[in-house]
């Protein structure tokens, strides 16, 4: 039975004084519930402030991006161990933002993953389809080449979390059905056993990412190869983002 892991990508919102009422809000409301994996990032400026709000919590901090290399003249970049320093176990690499909006490719995620593991990083590496691709029925083409673009065997898989978040629905209220997920993260785990072998592949989380809220985390929680929750607009609200890791919770009770 693999534990649910729930991450919360703050995106670019809070201020410091907003961070820290909802790292504690949300660290209060799990006080006594520890079935699921839980991780909160934050945008870089409130990377302190939220650890010193969970620190005595299980709740992990992670990083929404880091650049791979460790130091140097790289204006505006911030590297997978100065996101240790700050207190971060986790970073997640290659969300369809930091694609599309930034440009970055399979080559540049690469990198950042390897920066990351070698930072001492566990790695949320995002996957998904635009609708153009879906509607060309490209759907398991392109999450194929996100995935063939960083896995390998020099990774390892314990410390690896694929969250797939169809491009279409981050962010639009339109979720995928749990019919729709379940489809795809059915397609990633045996492309994980081929590079990890089928142990490994059954041990990895794979969550489902795109308007996830309270109210169609259960029906997606509920599918076999959905593991936990990439969570945007609804983790910025601390009932919401318990509501969902409720969900998860009750998945696997
Ligand atoms: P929304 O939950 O706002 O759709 O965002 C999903 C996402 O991009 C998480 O990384």
């Amino acid at each position: 039975m693999r534990r649910p892991f729930v991450a919360g990508n703050w995106k670019m919102h809070n201020t410091l004084a907003e961070a820290r009422a909802l790292a504690k809000a949300v660290w209060n409301g799990l006080r006594g519930k520890n079935r699921v994996d839980v991780a909160l990032c934050p945008p870089f400026t409130a990377l302190t402030t939220v650890a010193e709000a969970i620190k005595e919590s299980p709740v992990k901090l992670g990083g929404q991006n880091c650049y791979f290399e460790p130091k140097g003249a790289f204006t505006g970049e911030i590297s997978a161990p100065m996101l240790a320093d700050a207190g971060c176990a986790c970073v997640i690499i290659g969300h369809s933002e930091r694609r599309q909006v930034f440009g970055e490719t399979g080559e540049l995620l690469h990198k950042k993953v390897r920066a990351a593991l070698q930072a001492g990083l566990d790695v949320i590496y995002c996957v998904g389809e635009t609708l153009e691709e879906r509607e060309a029925g490209r759907t398991e083409a392109v999450v194929a080449r996100h995935l063939d673009e960083v896995l390998a065997g020099d990774i390892p898989p314990a410390r690896l979390t694929i969250a797939y978040e169809p491009v279409w629905a981050i962010g639009t209220g339109r979720t995928a059905t749990p019919e729709q997920a379940q489809e795809v993260h059915a397609f990633i785990r045996p492309r994980l056993a081929q590079v990890f072998g089928l142990d490994a592949a059954a041990a990895m989380r794979i969550q489902y990412g795109g308007s996830v809220k309270p109210n169609n985390a259960a029906g997606l929680m509920a599918c076999p190869d959905i593991d936990g929750a990439l969570v945007g607009g609804a983790c910025l609200v601390a009932a919401d983002f318990l509501a969902i890791i409720a969900a998860a919770a009750d998945s696997v009770s």
